[in-house]
């Protein structure tokens, strides 16, 4: 039997600005304070600009602060993009890799297993996420295509890694539409993930989360099932209260 600690992240996006980020923080420790600390491992990933002052914040909490991209270089003419030093140089602790929204741009192939790396070298945790489009579910690609994405995201990683990297399973399809994969959908899927990886990482302590819009109405189906270990957050975790429902649901 494995113990794998959940793990709640919260993707703000581009959300959040100025002393949104402050006040955010006061809430989240509030309730924190008043209602206790769940038992799920707590990360946010807020926008570049306000890493510096939620690290600020939420220092001395139990929860870690990531950035939403990295570079895998350590510097150079990169114009748009954040190294792993300059993000611990802000207090992060991790970072997202591969989300589908970068994906999108371009951001796809083997750079990705870079940035895993270069995270994971830097000292920081790293999470890679996958997931197909509603083209692929419906052709029936989904399991070749997340296990090609797995397969290309890990491929520079190494069994001792296994402690700071999780990996999310994020079906585009259920990115910020409202429609959340079923339980069903959502177990198959990281229970594949969870293979995959297997050939990487020991298949019992790597963490699998599922994202696409979670919710506390949906979260503790989700959660429930035996490999899904958490969830990546977008829209509700703009609310903290949200956040935390759906961090105690796990
Ligand atoms: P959502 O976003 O929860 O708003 O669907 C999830 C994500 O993109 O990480």
């Amino acid at each position: 039997m494995s113990v794998r600690r959940p793990l709640i992240a919260g993707n703000w996006k581009m959300h959040v600005v100025g002393d949104e980020a402050d006040a955010y923080c006061a809430e989240l420790l509030r309730l924190l304070d008043a209602d206790g600390v769940p038992a799920a491992e707590l990360a946010l990933f807020p926008p570049f600009t306000a890493l510096e002052r939620v690290s600020g914040a939420l220092a001395g909490s139990d929860v870690w602060v990531g950035g939403q991209n990295v570079h895998e270089a350590e510097s150079g003419a990169h114009t748009g993009d954040i190294s792993v030093a300059m993000l611990a140089g802000a207090g992060c602790g991790g970072a997202l890799v591969g989300h589908s929204e970068r994906r999108a741009l371009g951001e796809t192939g083997p750079a990705l297993a870079a940035r895993v790396r270069a995270a994971l070298d830097g000292g920081l945790r790293a999470m890679l996420a996958c997931g197909e489009s509603l083209e692929q579910r419906e052709a029936g690609e989904t399991e070749d295509w997340v296990t090609g994405q797995v397969r290309e995201g890990l491929a520079e990683i190494r069994p001792d890694d296994v402690e700071r990297f999780s990996i999310a399973y994020e079906p585009i399809w259920a990115i910020g539409t409202g429609v959340v994969a079923t339980p069903e959908q959502a177990q198959d899927a990281c229970a594949l993930v969870r293979r995959v990886a297997g050939e990487f990482l020991d298949r019992d302590q790597i963490r699998v989360l599922y994202g696409g819009s979670v919710k506390p109405e949906n979260a503790a189906e989700l959660l429930g099932q035996p490999d899904i270990d958490g969830a990546l957050v977008g829209g509700a975790s703009l609310k903290p209260a949200d956040l935390l429902a759906i961090a105690r649901a796990a």
